[in-house]
């Protein structure tokens, strides 16, 4: 039995005798905002300095973010810096606006509309806490006061940023009732119906509600039946845009953020990579490739994952876990066999439908479209099956074994993992292949070979093989006829030592490595005992790869049994 459950007090879910948000579906993207530079920065161990959060800042651009917080200017004087050089070393592209965080404080107030001054386009954010909680363990104040403090706040933003938007500002308003979540959703909207009007909302002129998720304190489920409660009961509702700000204490963030939208939200601010205080703000990597991943166009650039991951990772000093959604290191690996081959079948499917739709089990997103590779989709240790050699010997080498050929191949790999006790990379399970197959050309060796071919009256080809070969150091002719080369060289073998074997298959095709195209042929043998026996042949021509083929599952054969 666990211990310390009994003190905490569950959440109350809101009565709803209706609900709509279950029944929506995500078809377009919110209005991303992001506070890596703010809620992020301010939670990390380290914050960052003036080169890093510019860097920061560029990348953020680049990933297609319009609205990005820079900092709390008021704060402190490197966060003031950093907003004046931002402004003043035209860092900021005309089409992203700036967002300034400030408590609904008045001299806080007054010092953030110095560090904007010069700006093009700004949000001006202001919060105050409005929980059940805060207001009694902290503030000590009954709903009146903290009314009072935001709309105190609210009129003196207002007042001080006529003349800047007279100068030409593009200057919105932000209010955030801290801790929403925890607050009683009649005063939400009563405290947040106050602010818009004290800031003059309009529909033309809409001001940002943001519902911050300060601490997650509930399932997503509760919360999005709060937004919808509220957004059904707001009176301006149609002068506010709807924003959400999840933290992830539960881990739900994600599911927070996706369940606000369906129950009404128009913009989410979040980090990259979850950054923020405690488990962090909601993940917009996460958040946005989810929605891809849907068909939808996130309207954000994760093309480079690598890039932005090694970025954040050097900005923060944090770290990106190896099972970070879409991010982490290992999440387009597959150790299970059974995953290798579904993997393996779903990319054969795709090519064969041509539908050009993504339908590989085991991989939700092709790991293309956030700039990541299909080699290390699939590594090869002692837990691998038999299809994932085979899928590597495809897509990192462009070998592409008959699936007879699978088990055999495989089980080699195999033992080799058990023996080195290690993962295999792609460069080792292409050097099995080419010492397995490729190379197996003793004892039986083709030392020179003619063909001669002609094809009769009725449209029947007839090939005639001659060659020279050797065992060990006996050197011996052959010659015989058949319908097309293989059958010709089979013919020709009848009668030696070697010809135990029955003919079971073949498959051949090109293959290009470097700027060099070759043949690569697969054949398929039986011995006496009806044991299969593959070898692989390689050659320009493609007539002696199989050839080379046939002798490589021969060699590998005999050097078995001998
Ligand atoms: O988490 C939070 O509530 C905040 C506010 C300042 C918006 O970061
Ligand atoms: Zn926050």
């Amino acid at each position: 039995m666990s211990k310390g459950f009994e003190k905490y007090i569950p959440f109350v879910p809101l009565k709803m005798e209706h609900r709509s948000w279950p029944d929506k579906q995500i078809s377009h993207p919110p209005v991303w905002c992001s506070v890596d530079l703010r809620d992020g920065n301010q939670a990390l161990v380290d914050p960052m300095n003036l080169q890093e959060k510019l860097e920061y800042f560029h990348t953020l651009v680049d990933i297609g973010i319009k609205e990005i917080e820079i900092g709390f200017p008021s704060a402190s004087e490197t966060e003031y810096e950093i907003c004046r050089e931002l402004i003043e070393g035209g860092h900021i592209p005309d089409d992203v606006t700036i967002q300034v965080l400030v408590q609904a404080r008045p001299h806080l107030i007054q010092k953030t509309f110095e560090a904007i001054r010069g700006a093009k386009h700004v949000i001006l954010h202001f919060y105050n806490s409005t929980s059940t909680l805060q207001r009694k363990v902290v503030f000590h104040m009954d709903m009146d006061g903290i009314t009072k403090i935001a709309t105190d706040a609210a009129k003196l933003i207002y007042e001080l940023s006529q003349p800047v938007i007279a100068e030409g500002m593009d200057l919105r308003y932000e209010y955030s009732p801290e801790s929403f979540m925890g607050t009683e959703m009649d005063y939400a909207v009563e405290i947040c119906q106050a602010v818009l009007e004290d800031l003059h909302a309009t529909p033309e002129k809409r001001v940002i509600l943001n519902l911050p998720t300060t601490v997650e304190n509930c399932m997503p489920n509760y919360f999005a039946d709060e937004l919808e409660y509220f957004i059904s009961k707001l009176p301006s509702r149609d002068c506010a845009i709807i924003s959400l700000h999840p933290h992830n204490d539960r881990g739900e963030g994600v599911a927070t953020a996706e369940m606000g939208l369906l129950a009404g939200a128009e913009r989410v601010e979040a980090t990259l990579f979850g950054n923020g205080e405690r488990t962090g703000n909601v993940d917009i990597v996460t958040l946005a490739l989810n929605m891809h991943t849907q068909g939808v166009d996130s309207g954000l650039d994760f093309s480079h994952i690598n890039r932005i991951r090694e970025m954040y990772e050097r900005c923060t000093k944090m770290k990106v876990g190896e099972r970070q959604p879409y991010a982490g290191e290992l999440v387009f690996t597959a150790f299970s066999g059974s995953h290798q081959d579904a993997i393996n079948k779903g990319s054969q499917y795709m090519q064969e439908s041509g539908s050009g739709k993504w339908e590989i089990p085991y991989l939700p997103i092709d790991p293309a479209d956030v700039g990541r590779q299909y080699e290390p989709i699939i590594r090869i240790n002692s837990q691998s099956g038999k299809g994932g050699a085979a899928f590597v010997m495809q897509h990192s080498f462009g070998f592409d074994l008959p699936k007879a050929m699978h088990p055999e191949f495989g089980h080699i790999v195999q033992v080799e993992t058990d023996r080195v006790g290690t993962e295999l990379q792609p460069q080792r399970i292409y050097e099995l292949f080419k010492e397995n197959y490729i190379d197996a050309a003793k004892p039986y060796e083709l030392v020179r070979h003619a063909f001669a071919e002609f094809t009769d009256e009725e449209g029947h080809s007839h090939v005639t093989f001659s060659g020279t070969l050797r065992h060990k150091e006996t050197v011996f002719q052959v010659q015989g006829s058949g319908n097309g080369p293989i059958d010709a060289f089979f013919n020709a073998i009848h009668g030696q030592k070697m010809d135990h074997f029955t003919f079971v298959d073949y498959k051949e095709h090109a293959i290009k490595q470097g700027s060099d195209s070759q043949a690569v042929a697969y054949i398929h043998l039986q011995d006496e005992n009806g044991k299969d026996w593959f070898g692989v042949g390689m050659s320009h021509n493609i007539n002696l790869a199989p050839l080379r083929g046939i002798l490589s599952a021969i060699n590998r054969a005999v050097t078995a049994k001998d």
